[in-house]
């Protein structure tokens, strides 16, 4: 037997349909993974170790390994969450895939990381559109075994659920800084940049051409440059924002976010690609390749 997600509908929006699932914590059904679900894993699991061993925070790997997340199976949430708990608190929830966002919030407020249950096809492993259990475990889970990243991510939840509360606009901000750091964040280590965001982690495609390409701008982490900043979420970024370290990153956010979402209320936002006057830039991309417009 081969377990479907339970969908509940699919909602018509202005950024067209988007899934809308069953938003109860589920239990692994771990029994029901397929010998190709699981080779699904193993394939990609072998892939993206190749590559980002020198692309990679080395402490993401060194955080993977010592959890004990493997190629061999699909790892059982029961077992990784052992090691997780007795290290940072943070515990994995099964779900069915993306949870509304105040739901989210909470969860991470509470030291707990939604992971959806199921995993991409065979045919889809170089991209998809929604996060599977190959992004969300592999990609966000190693680095919450580090304490510094761990409390950020709990101290993010809160900001959530305070920032729901202020409005959209708020909210708009907010999910721009997990984008560019939680999603697709640099950080420099002494030899050179490197990946430490999910959605870089977990693809293929990404992980060469942020580090490789000459395309996109790497721009030193500024907080209000980041919460103005849009982005486009089909196709690779055209900024990546660096951090020098992960106490950095905890340090910028401490302050008060209320009045910055005032501020950015009255100004105008900043298109993903475009360089501003202020910017540490690392390095400025040539754009080649980029689509117009499609930033949100
Ligand atoms: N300091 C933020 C606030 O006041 C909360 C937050 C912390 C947000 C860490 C993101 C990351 O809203
Ligand atoms: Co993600």
């Amino acid at each position: 037997m081969n377990a479907e997600p339970r969908r509940v509908e699919h909602l018509q929006t202005d950024k067209g349909s988007v899934p809308v699932y069953a938003t109860g914590i589920v239990e692994q059904p771990w029994a029901s993974y397929s010998a190709t679900d699981h080779d699904v894993w193993a394939q990609l699991f072998r892939r993206q170790r190749a590559i980002l061993v020198g692309r990679s925070d080395d402490e993401f790997l060194r955080t993977q390994d010592a959890m004990g997340m493997g190629s061999t199976r699909i790892p059982r949430f029961d077992e990784l969450n052992r090691a997780l708990k007795k290290q940072t608190g943070w515990e994995l929830i099964g779900v069915e895939g993306l949870l509304p966002e105040l739901t989210f919030f909470e969860h991470l407020a509470n030291r707990r990381f939604p992971v959806t249950w199921w995993i991409r096809k065979r045919d889809q492993l170089d991209y998809l559109a929604e996060p599977d259990l190959f992004h969300d475990l592999f990609g966000h889970v190693p680095l919450l075994m580090n304490p510094v990243f761990a409390d950020y991510m709990a101290a993010y939840g809160r900001g959530g659920v305070k920032a729901h509360a202020i409005g959209p606009d708020a909210l708009v901000n907010l999910t721009r800084l997990y984008w560019y750091t939680v999603e697709f964040g640099l950080i420099r280590q002494p030899d050179g940049l490197r990946i430490y965001g999910a959605g870089i982690l977990s693809s293929k495609g990404e992980s060469i051409h942020c580090l490789e390409s000459a395309a996109p701008n790497r721009i030193g982490f500024d907080l209000e440059r980041v919460m103005n900043t849009r982005y486009r979420i089909d196709t690779f970024q055209k900024t990546y924002f660096v951090i020098d370290s992960y106490a950095q990153l905890m340090d910028a956010t401490q302050p008060d976010f209320e009045p910055i979402y005032a501020k950015l209320a009255a100004v105008r936002s900043f298109p993903a690609g475009a360089v501003q006057d202020g910017d540490r830039v690392i390095q400025r991309g040539s754009g080649e390749g980029w689509l117009d417009g499609g930033d949100v």
